[in-house]
């Protein structure tokens, strides 16, 4: 089934796991994975606008990834700041919109400067909503949000039996933004691994076996006819 005739996912998030792997395999430093990896993403973001997908997120560092070697994180904080540049000229050609999720303080001054640029000067596009979680994790992202309710709480802004489901998503880093309908993970692994814990409740899941580096277009649109085959009930009873 080719692309078009195909219902396309509103809202696609990915877990882009295998860099290290690929790497290996070719005898390369693991960077050459990350960069490769870097490749793939800038590549999805295109083939992704192109598909006419509203929203992708893709999960690039985790709030557990600072326990890989200082020489391997340092080399990711290089190329996040190389991306961030790069990302803005892709953003721009392609009217996308860029957002970071995850908790940016622990990022060095310039870094959190060149990622506030990316999200300023490509707010106003209005095709293609991507988000990069960076310092991700989905029960960091829970805690600073139940944080912020209960501060408004204690001020007197919201009563506990005002908390709704609504409350907590508009709290979320991902406040307005709609829920995933299609989750991808990359390499074969077959985990969350604390990856939007809240907003996949409902989302269909699509494992492939190769590496993050090695993912295309035609991949992409592998897990979309996936994801067109599926039978979306959202616990209810499907009408005959
Ligand atoms: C996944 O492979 C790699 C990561 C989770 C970290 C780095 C991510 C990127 C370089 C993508 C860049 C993203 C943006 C937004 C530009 P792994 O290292 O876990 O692979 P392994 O499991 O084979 O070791």
């Amino acid at each position: 089934m080719s692309s078009e005739t195909q219902n396309v996912p509103r809202h696609v998030a990915i877990i882009l796991d295998g860099n290290g792997r690929w790497a290996r395999e070719r005898g390369l430093p693991r960077t050459a994975g990350h960069k490769e990896g870097c490749r793939a993403v800038e590549q999805t973001v295109e083939d992704a606008a192109r598909l006419g997908i509203e929203y992708l997120t893709v999960y690039a560092f985790s709030t557990e990834n600072w326990k890989r070697s200082a020489e391997e994180v340092s080399a990711l904080m290089q190329l996040f700041r190389y991306y961030a540049k790069r990302l803005l000229v892709i953003a721009k050609k392609n009217n996308v919109r860029v957002k970071m999720i995850g908790e940016r303080s622990a990022f060095a001054q310039d870094l959190q400067d060149a990622i506030r640029a990316l999200e300023e000067e490509t707010a106003q596009n209005t095709g293609l909503t991507f988000l990069f979680a960076v310092n991700y994790g989905g029960r960091d992202e829970i805690v600073r949000a139940v944080r912020r309710i209960g501060a408004e709480c204690a001020q007197g802004m919201t009563a506990p039996a005002d908390i709704t489901e609504d409350v907590i998503a508009a709290h979320l880093d991902t406040a307005g933004v709609p829920d995933p309908d299609l989750l991808i993970r990359t390499s074969g692994e077959q985990r969350l691994s604390n990856f939007l814990l809240w907003q996949l409740a409902y989302a269909e899941f699509y494992f492939t076996d190769i590496y993050w580096p090695d993912f295309d277009r035609q991949e992409l649109e592998r897990a979309i006819a996936y994801y067109n085959g599926r039978d979306r009930r959202y616990g209810g009873v499907k009408d005959v």
